[in-house]
């Protein structure tokens, strides 16, 4: 923490030497004009995209992280001794940046609702530590994830670092296996993360309430507010999960066995929609990676599974029933009402797995086997008067025929009469 300590207050003194500007100047015109017209590509780039920028949008210009002299139209405009520090090298980009982001007051004149932390946060990042600390300048900068010149607010679509971009903003570093040889990590994370049912909320569904790499790992590299370790965060959305899962046998064995928590069993890039089959210990069960029918866990797993598959096995049945009777034309709208309820448990079953009790699951599915029940009865007795009013039609057809026939037969015999 010294260290980390040490570099806050670094970082502080470079902000305090580094003058704000007063305020915002207007675009730097002779910046702007000469790279435009100096025929190469390198120079003309950042003048071009910095127009549709947020800065630009504000009303600073070049000089605002360049320094130098915007009223000059030569080469003397990038003297330094007016201030131009040229392209900053990666480890100044923080600094060129965080002049101003981690300046309250001025950042206030702009937008008081702004966070000021970025820096704060990016130097205890592994990113910003590795370099800090160690000079590793393959680490990303604010300008890797922001771009330099084509910065916008993150909600604007054409951010790099809006929820639909973001991914890919991580991955064109954490995906490229060349530029991250030298570190025994993965590179499947972009990869394994488009496969999830995250991802595909995000993507298709537009939820942007499902989360995205920034979201698990922390805007700036630190993992979210009041989250000690990247491995607890799934429990931010996923609260009656993360409750019950803290308070089973699994929560201890887990950190001694020294396997991340919720990601065991889902993964963490790639968690895909669950279903029954993970449960129990057959085919696709996660629980048979460590049980066995012989222990006493694996006894339980297969007893959940169990009772599971009863309360599906009989809600399908009353609600096919249910529908039978509807298709028949039986009012039953109030019973296929009522049947949602075991649909409900179900999904509060499954939810309750996570306490890896028998009872805790037993619980929901027994409520939910007795809606089951309920529905399934009131089924067949929408089919069995049904079928009384059919005999009673049948019958009341029989009389009528009966009373023709006797009505018929009467005629005739008065016709003879005459
Ligand atoms: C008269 C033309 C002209 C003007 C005016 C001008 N530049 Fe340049 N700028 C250049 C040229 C040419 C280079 C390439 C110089 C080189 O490669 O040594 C350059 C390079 C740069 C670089 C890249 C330096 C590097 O190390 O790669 C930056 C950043 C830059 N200019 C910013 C500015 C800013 C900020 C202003 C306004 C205050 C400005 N320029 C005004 C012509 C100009
Ligand atoms: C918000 C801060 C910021 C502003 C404003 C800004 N730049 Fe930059 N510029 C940077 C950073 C940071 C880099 C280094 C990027 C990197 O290393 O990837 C850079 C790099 C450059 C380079 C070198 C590009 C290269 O590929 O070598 C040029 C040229 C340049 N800027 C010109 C400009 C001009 C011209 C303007 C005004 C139109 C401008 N910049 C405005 C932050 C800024
Ligand atoms: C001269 C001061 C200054 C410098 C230097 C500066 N910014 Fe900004 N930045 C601002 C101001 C002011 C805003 C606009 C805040 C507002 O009005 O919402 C802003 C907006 C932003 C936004 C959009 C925030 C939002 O939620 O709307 C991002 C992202 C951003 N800056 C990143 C950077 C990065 C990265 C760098 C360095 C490459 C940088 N800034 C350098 C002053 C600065
Ligand atoms: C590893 C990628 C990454 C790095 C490095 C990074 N940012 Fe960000 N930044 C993000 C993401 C992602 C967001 C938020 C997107 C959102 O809110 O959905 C963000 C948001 C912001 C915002 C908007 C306000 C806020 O805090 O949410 C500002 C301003 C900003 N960053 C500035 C900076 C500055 C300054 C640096 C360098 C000290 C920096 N960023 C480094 C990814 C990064
Ligand atoms: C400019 C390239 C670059 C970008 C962009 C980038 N990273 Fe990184 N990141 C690295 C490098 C290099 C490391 C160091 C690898 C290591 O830890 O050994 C790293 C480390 C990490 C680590 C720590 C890995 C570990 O356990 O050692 C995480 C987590 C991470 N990045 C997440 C992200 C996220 C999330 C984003 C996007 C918001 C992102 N990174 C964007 C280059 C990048
Ligand atoms: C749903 C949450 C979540 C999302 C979304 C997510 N991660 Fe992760 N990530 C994790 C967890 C949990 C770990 C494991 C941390 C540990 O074991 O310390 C991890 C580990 C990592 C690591 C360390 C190396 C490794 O693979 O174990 C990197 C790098 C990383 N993530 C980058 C990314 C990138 C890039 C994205 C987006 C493409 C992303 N993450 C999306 C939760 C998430
Ligand atoms: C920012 C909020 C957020 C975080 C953090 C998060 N999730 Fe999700 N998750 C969602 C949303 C939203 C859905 C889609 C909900 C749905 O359709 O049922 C979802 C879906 C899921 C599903 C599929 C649910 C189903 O009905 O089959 C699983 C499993 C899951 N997440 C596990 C995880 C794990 C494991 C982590 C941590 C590594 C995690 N989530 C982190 C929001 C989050
Ligand atoms: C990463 C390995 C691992 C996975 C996967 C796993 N468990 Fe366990 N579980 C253990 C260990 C280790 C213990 C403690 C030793 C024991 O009782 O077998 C345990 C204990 C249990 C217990 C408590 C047994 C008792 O003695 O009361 C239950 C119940 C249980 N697990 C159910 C499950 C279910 C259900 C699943 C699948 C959804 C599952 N486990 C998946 C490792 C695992
Ligand atoms: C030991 C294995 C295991 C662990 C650990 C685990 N889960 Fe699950 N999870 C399952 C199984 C099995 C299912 C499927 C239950 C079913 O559908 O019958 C499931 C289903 C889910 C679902 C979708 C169904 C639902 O409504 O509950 C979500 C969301 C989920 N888990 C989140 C989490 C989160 C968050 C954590 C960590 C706090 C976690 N899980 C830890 C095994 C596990």
């Amino acid at each position: 923490m010294g260290r980390v300590g040490a570099l806050v207050c670094l970082g502080l003194v470079v902000l305090a030497t580094w003058p704000v500007p007063a305020a915002a100047q207007p675009p730097a015109e002779s910046c702007v004009a000469c790279h435009l017209e100096v025929g190469d590509d390198r120079l003309a780039t950042p003048a071009k995209e910095f127009g549709n920028s947020v800065h630009a949008a504000k009303g600073f210009g070049c000089v605002s992280c360049h320094g130098g002299d915007a009223n000059e139209a030569g080469m003397e405009a990038m003297d330094p001794a007016k201030g131009y520090i040229g392209k900053p090298d990666r480890e100044q980009i923080s600094q060129v940046c965080s002049r101003c982001h981690s300046d309250a007051r001025f950042m206030k004149r702009y937008n008081p609702a702004m966070r000021v932390d970025q820096l704060t946060e990016y130097i205890t990042s592994v990113h910003g530590r590795r370099l800090m600390e160690l000079g590793d300048d393959k680490v990303a900068t604010c300008a890797d994830c922001h771009t330099a010149h084509a910065i916008k607010p993150p909600s604007d679509p054409r951010s790099s670092v809006h929820p639909l971009r973001v991914a890919d903003t991580c991955g064109s570093c954490h995906a490229d296996a060349k530029r991250m040889e030298a570190y025994n990590i993965p590179t499947d994370q972009l990869q394994e993360y488009k496969q999830s049912v995250h991802w595909k909320m995000v993507s298709v569904k537009g939820d942007l309430s499902a989360p995205t790499c920034n979201d698990c790992h922390g805007n700036h590299g630190a993992t979210p507010p009041g989250i000690s370790w990247v491995g607890n965060v799934c429990g931010q959305c996923h609260v009656v999960q993360a409750e019950l899962f803290t308070k089973s046998a699994h929560a201890k064995i887990f950190v001694d066995l020294g396997t991340p928590g919720c990601a065991t069993c889902h993964e963490n890039h790639a968690v895909t929609r669950a279903s029954d089959d993970m449960l129990g210990l057959g085919e696709g069960a996660v629980c048979a990676g460590c049980h066995a029918l012989d222990d006493k866990g694996g006894e339980i797993a297969a007893g959940l599974r169990e009772r599971i598959d009863l309360l599906r096995g009989e809600y399908d049945k009353a609600h096919a029933i249910l529908l039978k009777a509807e298709r028949a034309g039986m009012e039953v709208s109030q019973a296929e009402f009522e049947l949602s309820g075991a649909k409900d448990a179900l999904v509060k079953a499954q939810a309750a797995v996570h306490a890896f009790t028998v009872e805790a699951v037993k619980k929901e599915a027994d409520a939910g086997l007795a809606i089951a029940a309920k529905g399934y009865e009131r089924g067949v007795q929408a089919l069995e008067d049904l079928q009384f009013r059919r005999k009673g039609l049948a019958v009341s057809v029989v009389i009528i025929l009966a009373l023709i026939g006797g009505l018929v037969v009467k005629i005739r015999q008065l016709e003879r009469k005459t």
